[in-house]
């Protein structure tokens, strides 16, 4: 299906210089292109007004509901610049329908299929110059919704939404690509309990996620880890990530990951791992993991590397974790042979240079 995206009128986008610029060094989350998309929702009426416009500020009335009380969800995918020079988006069909699922979560409207997937085709055609050529930096998209109607009542849902899709080029998301990380095991504050959002990709669960992250950064770790909301002792996920663990080596290496509780991100990376070790002949297994089994499988060399997954982070391997009750070091710390092996092969996917078995590329 065509969507209908009309292109306003542009603004002097940057120079191909001050593009090169930021492409050299873009970081994670601090440089935009020059274009976003914008659709708008009312009730009665459905989704309107698709546009493809130069990226600026929107303005707002202070009485509009997201900005107090929260309703808000986003989504999280990349572009990637193929061996080849072409461009595709990894899955984006999987977060359109993670992104509907949130919605239902939040009592927001779905946005459709192909329209979440045209915002993209669109955005990335308009702005392709911004797509890096280092594989290891991406273009990465960020679709957001948020509830417009103005008024403070809260006996339902808001009658008026808008969708955005901005993007901006990303390099990698921790310091230093393939560089190990360290996790705090948070048992002062917890990051979704059953029943609540913790499965939606909502921005409340992040806001709620800043006070143990800080607490993180002060005990010296780069991010959280959270442990259920019941029992304080099985680990669900990372600040901005899922978690994986390695237990042996070489030929008997297998993967293990928490398993969706109803409480932690369904990550598509996480999907895509599980996939992806299948594919190399590393079985891969769902499961509950408690910090102790966490610190005894280290401990006795059982686990031999962790590390973390997300469109962000990618693969991060993680060199240990922090709790109240001493650290625990994973293997030796250091980046293992499997969190490279399957770091490379979804790198690898990512960019066009190993074979998409699963029809996971969308050339744009
Ligand atoms: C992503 O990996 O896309 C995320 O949503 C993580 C983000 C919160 C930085």
């Amino acid at each position: 299906m065509t969507v209908n995206i009309e292109l306003k009128p542009t603004t002097e986008p940057l120079s191909a210089a001050e593009r090169s610029a930021i492409l050299a060094d873009p970081k994670f989350g601090q440089y935009f292109t020059d274009h976003m998309v914008t659709i708008e929702y009312t009730e009665g009426r459905g989704w309107h007004s698709a546009e493809l416009r130069p990226y600026g500020p929107i303005q707002l009335d202070p009485a509009t509901s997201v900005l107090h009380y929260g309703q808000e969800i986003f989504e999280g995918l990349k572009a990637y610049r193929q061996t080849d020079g072409s461009i595709a988006c990894f899955r984006p069909e999987a977060n359109a329908q993670r992104m509907a699922r949130s919605a239902r979560r939040m009592a927001m409207p779905e946005l459709p299929e192909e329209l979440f997937v045209g915002a993209i085709d669109a955005l990335v055609t308009q702005d392709e110059a911004w797509v890096p050529e280092d594989p290891e930096k991406s273009l990465y998209l960020r679709p957001f919704m948020f509830s417009t109607e103005v008024g403070l009542g809260v006996n339902r849902p808001a009658a008026e939404y808008l969708f955005m899709l901005i993007a901006g080029p990303a390099g990698a998301y921790f310091s230093g690509v393939g560089k190990p990380v360290t996790a705090w095991l948070s048992t002062d504050f917890v990051r979704a309990a059953p029943g609540g959002t913790g499965e939606a990709k909502c921005g409340g669960n992040y806001a709620a996620s800043f006070l143990a992250q800080a607490q993180a950064v002060a005990e010296g770790c780069d991010q959280v880890c959270w442990l259920d909301a019941i029992e304080r002792r099985y680990i669900e996920e990372m600040g901005s990530n899922n978690v994986f663990f390695v237990y042996g080596s070489g030929a008997d290496a297998r993967l293990f990951t928490p398993e969706l509780s109803g409480s932690l991100l369904p990550g598509i990376t996480r999907d895509s791992l599980l996939q992806a070790a299948k594919d190399l002949g590393i079985p891969a297994e769902e499961g509950r993991i408690t910090v102790d089994r966490l610190r005894e499988d280290a401990a006795s060399g059982a686990i031999t590397e962790a590390f973390g997954s997300g469109t962000a982070a990618v693969v991060t391997p993680i060199g240990g974790f922090k709790s109240p009750e001493g650290g625990i070091v994973i293997g030796d710390g250091q980046p293992g042979e499997i969190t490279k092996q399957v770091r490379a092969h979804l790198l690898g996917v990512q960019h066009g240079d190993v074979a998409d078995e699963h029809g996971w590329l969308h050339t744009i």
